[in-house]
């Protein structure tokens, strides 16, 4: 029997639906998810004969040596991913990472040696792995532990291990894999948190923004399209094994409070702008160096900010 198929797991996430919906054209999927979080109810696409759900925890071994099972590329997202939830479940966070990553590259290995030849796997690791100050960083730039005992910095600290821990797979037993590092994506079915998620969610209700401090944070910020075209490029191109990418639109840079602003005026939203003392760890500077992405796998990001924006809140308008 010839196999093929993408296996992603946290794939009734916001990335992972954004993903299978362009693959199912072409390609078997299975999604692998706890449901945690469920971006998959409401598509359009979620009975498309190509698109198998299984309900599973990627905590669970066996479960996910089973569901990969002919599957010849794999792309692992399941994770916790949002600050807000990271903070508040730092130990499910760093286990769900570490325990979770662990199993899919064994299951893949597994396979690999085995019945199924895996292709490619892409593993998903965070910008956050830059720290607080990131300017135009690149993939061999020194990373950043952040301070211990800081809740937030689990999630950068666990996905820096699994990132290491992918590509030692790729160089001891020849597993194809790779890791991707995204630059705070946004856009459609972004189900759980983000601050884009935030205002567009608060400025259609006409519900006050809440900005953290001054809102003079600058991050970089890429529609959902760019990145799902640089993971489908990484899943084919041969150049990628063995890399790590940056993956975001270093164009598409604001300050918080900019976007905020622009968010209510895109949305003709008369919010208001709530300015909240917060005292914990921020990403104060955040914006991607792309040109490797861009020299190897013909990675561009396409979709400027207002367009993105555009797009977002009417997708939000629409689920309303
Ligand atoms: N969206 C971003 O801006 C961004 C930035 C950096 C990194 N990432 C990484 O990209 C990946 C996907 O993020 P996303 O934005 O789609 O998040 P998401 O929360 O929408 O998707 C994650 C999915 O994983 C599932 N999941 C969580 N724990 C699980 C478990 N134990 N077993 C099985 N499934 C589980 C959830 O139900 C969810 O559907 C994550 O690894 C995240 O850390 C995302």
């Amino acid at each position: 029997m010839g196999v093929s198929g993408v296996f992603i797991t946290g794939g009734a996430g916001f990335i992972g639906t954004s993903l299978a919906e362009r693959l199912i054209a072409r390609d078997r999927v299975v999604l692998f998810d706890n449901l945690s979080r469920n971006a998959l109810a409401g598509c359009e696409f979620a009975n498309h004969p190509n698109l198998t759900l299984v309900t599973g925890d990627v905590m669970d071994g066996a479960a996910v040596t089973a569901a990969m099972a002919g599957c010849d590329r794999v792309v692992h997202l399941a994770a916790i991913a949002g600050v807000d939830t990271v903070r508040k479940d730092p130990v499910r966070t760093m286990k769900v990472s570490l325990i979770g990553t662990y199993n899919v590259l064994e299951a893949a290995l597994a396979n690999h040696q085995k019945s199924t030849r895996i292709n490619r796997l892409i593993d998903f690791s965070t910008s956050e792995v830059f720290g607080r100050y990131a300017y135009k960083v690149q993939e061999g730039d020194v990373t950043e532990l952040g301070a211990v005992g800081e809740a937030r910095w689990t999630y950068a600290v666990s996905k820096l291990a699994t990132e290491h821990l992918t590509l030692s797979y790729q160089r001891q037993y020849g597993l194809p894999a790779l890791s991707i590092r995204p630059f705070n994506i946004y856009g459609p079915r972004q189900v759980g948190e983000g601050a884009i998620h935030h205002f567009v969610v608060r400025a259609i209700a006409g519900e006050d923004l809440n900005i953290n401090n001054d809102g003079a944070q600058i991050h970089s910020w890429c529609y959902i399209d760019d990145i799902v075209d640089g993971i489908l490029v990484a899943l084919d191109r041969p150049e990628a094994v063995g890399q790590a990418f940056n993956i975001g639109n270093p164009r598409a840079t604001v300050t918080i409070y900019h976007l905020a602003q622009e968010i209510r005026r895109l949305a003709s939203s008369s919010s208001a702008i709530r300015f909240v003392v917060h005292e914990e760890a921020d990403v104060e500077l955040r914006i991607p160096d792309v040109r490797k992405a861009e020299r190897l796998l013909g990675y561009r990001p396409k979709v400027e900010l207002e367009e993105g924006l555009l797009r977002t809140i009417q997708w939000y308008r629409r689920k309303r």
